[in-house]
C-alpha cells in the first residue's frame, strides 16, 4: 500500500517539519519507502530537510511546464528537482476545478515533468452530476488523456482516483463504487496505453479516515489512498497506515 498525504493550503513549515519527524519516528524504514506527503509549496523547504532521516517521498502540488522564466507565482519543477524533492501531483480535481488546469496544461507538465524524471501522482474523478449521468467511464477516459504525453507509462508514474463528490465532503465512496470504478480505469488505462497500463499503482481519494481504510484497502485494484484531511494529523495519518496493513 501506497499512503499520500495532501496537505493542500495547511501546514506552515514547522508544522510540517514536525509532522514528518512524528510520521517518520512512528515507522520503519520499509514503510517510509511507500509513504508521500505534498507539503504546500513554502513549507516543501523544511519538509526536505525534516525528510533527511527518512525515506519519506516529498512532493509538490503542482509545477509549470517550463524550468523557468517569465511564470510569476508558479513553481518550476526543475528547482523542486534540484532541492531534492521527489514527485508532482498533477491534475487535482480543485486545481481543475478552481484553477483552470486542463488536458492541454497537464500534457505539457507531464512533458517536462518526465524530462526531468520525477515521479509523478495523476489525479482523475468524476462530479456526482457524472456520475448521475453515467459518465464516469467516459469521463475517466477523457481525463487520462494528457498521459499520452509521457514517451512511456513506466514505474514513475501513479494514478489517484478521487471522485470529487468524495472529496473533503465525509462522504466517502463505498467498496463497491471503489472496486468497480478502480475496475473501469484500469481497463480504460489499459485500452489507451496496452499491457504497460497494468502495473499503475492506483490509489483511492476521498474522505479516506483510519474508520474505513481497512475495508478499503483490502480491495483489488486499490494499491494505495491519496489522504487529504485526515493527513493533517499524526493519530489520523498513522491510523490509516496501521489499518491499511502498510
Ligand atoms: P479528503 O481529500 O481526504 O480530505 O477528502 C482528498 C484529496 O483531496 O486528495
Amino acid at each position: 500500500m501506497i499512503i499520500a498525504g495532501n496537505w493542500k493550503l495547511n501546514l506552515g513549515p514547522d508544522e510540517a517539519k514536525s509532522l514528518i519527524e512524528q510520521i517518520t519516528e512512528a515507522t520503519t524504514d520499509e514503510a517510509q519507502n511507500q509513504i508521500i506527503v505534498f507539503p504546500s509549496a513554502l513549507a516543501i523547504s523544511a519538509s526536505l530537510q525534516a525528510r533527511d532521516k527518512s525515506n519519506i517521498k516529498i512532493g509538490i502540488q503542482n509545477t509549470h511546464s517550463s524550468a523557468s522564466g517569465a511564470f510569476t507565482g508558479e513553481n518550476s519543477a526543475s528547482v523542486f528537482k534540484s532541492m531534492g524533492g521527489n514527485i508532482v501531483l498533477l491534475g487535482h480535481s480543485e486545481r481543475r476545478q478552481l484553477f483552470s488546469e486542463n488536458n492541454d496544461s497537464l500534457a505539457a507538465k507531464l512533458t517536462f515533468i518526465e524530462s526531468e524524471n520525477l515521479e509523478i501522482m495523476f489525479c482523475v474523478g468524476e462530479t456526482l452530476e457524472d456520475r448521475e449521468a453515467g459518465k464516469v467511464e467516459q469521463i475517466l477516459e477523457e481525463q487520462i488523456e494528457p498521459l499520452k504525453a509521457l514517451s512511456t507509462l513506466n514505474k514513475n508514474l501513479y494514478v489517484a482516483y478521487e471522485p470529487v463528490w468524495a472529496i473533503g465532503t465525509g462522504k466517502v465512496a463505498s467498496p463497491e463504487i471503489v472496486k468497480e470504478t478502480h475496475k473501469i480505469l484500469r481497463n480504460s488505462l489499459s485500452k489507451k496505453f496496452g499491457p504497460l497500463a497494468t502495473s499503475i499503482p492506483l490509489l483511492y481519494g476521498g474522505s479516506v479516515k483510519p474508520e474505513n481504510a481497512s475495508e478499503l484497502s483490502k480491495i483489488d485494484m486499490v494499491d494505495g489512498f491519496l489522504i487529504g484531511g485526515a493527513s493533517l494529523k499524526k493519530d489520523s495519518f498513522m491510523g490509516i497506515v496501521e489499518n491499511s496493513g502498510l
